[in-house]
């Protein structure tokens, strides 16, 4: 069989088998692709045309075996492949910290314009799992520093491989803090994409997200006490100018209920995703209790 002709096989299977494509892919013809690909190594930046040629028995076996796994046991490919791709790189991707999609990686793509004017000098990743989006800016941006921090020691331990993936290890390092609980620094930039995911919402995921840590999807009632603590502390922690990048998905409605005063930046994407929203740090300075006077 050839390539092109097992892609839209196993896309057809998958359909059929009502497989979920949220971790990364949209739909399953990109799911087929990236487990065909992710396999057997293939250059992502290539069509399948391109590359389009007949499989040997040892291929065909080896997709076969990842296929039924993501068919039959619901496993979500990256976890299957051990790597994912997150702004154009690859990382290390296990079931110690979440499947890297967050749509904030079109934002570190075109340099958070036209909310920054040049490079940040220190950014916070905050619940970082396995550590992609501060790496990925730390890639986009090749004189910042980066600090990488999530309460899972199993998420760092992933983040910290990830580091060393990317020979980082002078501009980015990787600390276990409940929030901004362990941290004294001050930040140009607050990535955030925190659990927010209401307990009665994770029991109606489907099976494939029942592969990820919980500590990872949990938001708390309503998916966003973790947003609301995060926001109340963050001024704190952002130099002059800064901003807060927080995502809460489907749970933005919630997080504007329990902050009927605050004007929400809700940012939009070109490539699909929604609920991420920006803050300036005087606005958290109001959140927080301060009073928020200068920028
Ligand atoms: C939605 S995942 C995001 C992972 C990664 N940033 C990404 O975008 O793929 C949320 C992460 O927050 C971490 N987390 C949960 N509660 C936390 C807390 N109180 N303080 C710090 N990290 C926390 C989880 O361990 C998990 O790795």
């Amino acid at each position: 069989m050839r390539l092109q002709q097992y892609i839209n096989q196993l896309a057809g299977r998958m359909a059929a088998a009502g497989v979920h494509c949220g971790h990364g892919a949209g739909n399953v013809h990109d799911e087929a692709v990236f487990l065909v690909f992710g396999a057997l190594n293939l250059d992502f930046r290539q069509s399948i045309e391109q590359q389009d040629r007949d499989f040997g028995p040892d291929e065909l076996e080896k997709l076969e075996n990842l296929a039924r796994e993501r068919i039959e046991k619901r496993i979500p490919t990256a976890y299957l492949l051990g790597k994912a791709w997150f702004a154009g790189h690859e990382f290390i991707c296990d079931s110690r910290a979440l499947v890297p999609r967050s749509p904030i990686a079109e934002l570190i793509d075109s340099g958070f314009e036209p909310l920054l004017v040049g490079e940040p000098g220190a950014v916070l990743d905050l619940c970082c799992g396995g550590g992609c989006i501060g790496l990925a800016c730390a890639l986009r941006f090749p004189s910042c520093r980066v600090d990488l921090t999530d309460v899972s020691e199993q998420a760092l331990d992933l983040a910290r491989e990830n580091i060393r993936l990317h020979g980082l290890e002078d501009r980015v390092s990787a600390l276990q803090s409940d929030l901004f609980c362990e941290l004294d620094g001050s930040y140009d930039l607050i990535l955030a994409n925190p659990p927010y995911v209401s307990p009665e919402e994770i029991v109606q995921l489907p099976a494939e997200y029942r592969f990820e840590p919980a500590l990872g999807l949990d938001g708390g009632s309503d998916g966003v006490d973790i947003a609301e603590s995060l926001l109340k502390q963050a001024s704190k922690r952002l130099n002059p100018g800064g901003w807060l990048i927080l995502e809460t998905g489907f749970s933005a409605g919630e997080l504007e209920n329990r902050f009927p005063q605050t004007d929400f930046l809700w940012l939009a994407f070109e490539h699909g995703g929604a609920g991420v929203c920006a803050l300036k740090r005087s606005q958290l300075q109001r959140l927080a209790g301060n009073c928020g006077s200068s920028e």
